[in-house]
């Protein structure tokens, strides 16, 4: 299995707080890891040095075997990290369809481009109904994204990540606010992610958690408490008196 993420080390510290604590784990291609941990345990922490948000003060963030680092956010995406990103900062009355063409183009290095031009790319127009055909929004390519539903307009924000080609994609609760009716499709959408992508995913919903994660990484005050397959996870005496309960 291709290693394509690699956190090593990683310490983080707010004034007197130390938040991560000589964190490390690994993403392999194809993976699906969860973090999980209390309120406070330091996962959106983690997840933003990941993704370049936050400068840990010591450690390192490899991707594909080079160490990121140092680089910014856009430049890690551009190495092959993505992030969601909430949608209601773009421009919401955009059709769902020209959200995620503008990110092929983006990708493209288009954008500087007239835009009337979208006509001239039909491979691009292709892949942005093959991307809400797989996350389920086909039939809403035409709605503004503002007249979405919320859960939707989650999906919409994986597609414009997705649009990315990421190798690693980091999902920060992917299902907070969504109401429940909505969450199958936010289910069939993380399952039908492309298999060889590596999914980081912060969630506190854990029938969501174990139905998807692959493997489970369990973090409590900042440090790796387990990091196993969820058997183990769920069957861990520390993080059932940790975290799970009974
Ligand atoms: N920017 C910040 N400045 C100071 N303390 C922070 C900051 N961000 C988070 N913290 C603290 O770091 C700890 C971990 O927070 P966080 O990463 O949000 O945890 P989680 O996502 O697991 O709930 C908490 O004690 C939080 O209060
Ligand atoms: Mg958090």
């Amino acid at each position: 299995m291709s290693l394509l993420l690699e956190v090593r080390d990683l310490d983080k510290r707010f004034g007197g707080l130390h938040v991560t604590r000589s964190v490390s784990f690994q993403v392999v291609a194809g993976e699906r890891l969860a973090l999980i941990g209390p309120n406070g345990a330091g996962k959106t922490t983690l997840v933003n040095q990941v993704s370049g948000v936050l400068r840990p003060d010591a450690g390192e963030i490899c991707l594909q075997g080079e160490d990121v680092t140092p680089r910014s956010q856009a430049q890690r995406v551009r190495a092959g990290l993505a992030r969601t990103f909430q949608i209601t900062t773009l421009a919401p009355h955009f059709a769902v369809q020209r959200q995620v063409e503008l990110a092929l183009f983006e990708r493209e290095g288009l954008t500087g481009r007239a835009w009337r031009s979208i006509d001239a790319y039909p491979a691009l127009q292709a892949e942005a109904l093959a991307l809400l055909e797989r996350l389920g929004l086909r039939s809403q390519a035409g709605v503004a994204t503002q007249d979405l539903a919320y859960g939707e307009q989650r999906l919409v924000e994986m597609a414009l990540a997705l649009a990315l080609r990421p190798k690693v994609l980091l999902l920060d609760e992917p299902m907070a606010g969504v109401p429940k009716g909505d969450g199958a499709r936010l289910l069939d959408a993380l399952d039908s992610l492309p298999r060889d992508l590596g999914v980081l995913i912060i969630e506190h919903d854990m029938d969501l958690v174990f139905r998807f994660a692959t493997r489970i990484l369990v973090l409590a005050d900042g440090a790796v408490l387990a990091d196993g397959t969820p058997d183990e996870i769920r069957s861990d005496p520390k993080v059932r008196a940790a975290y799970l309960g009974n």
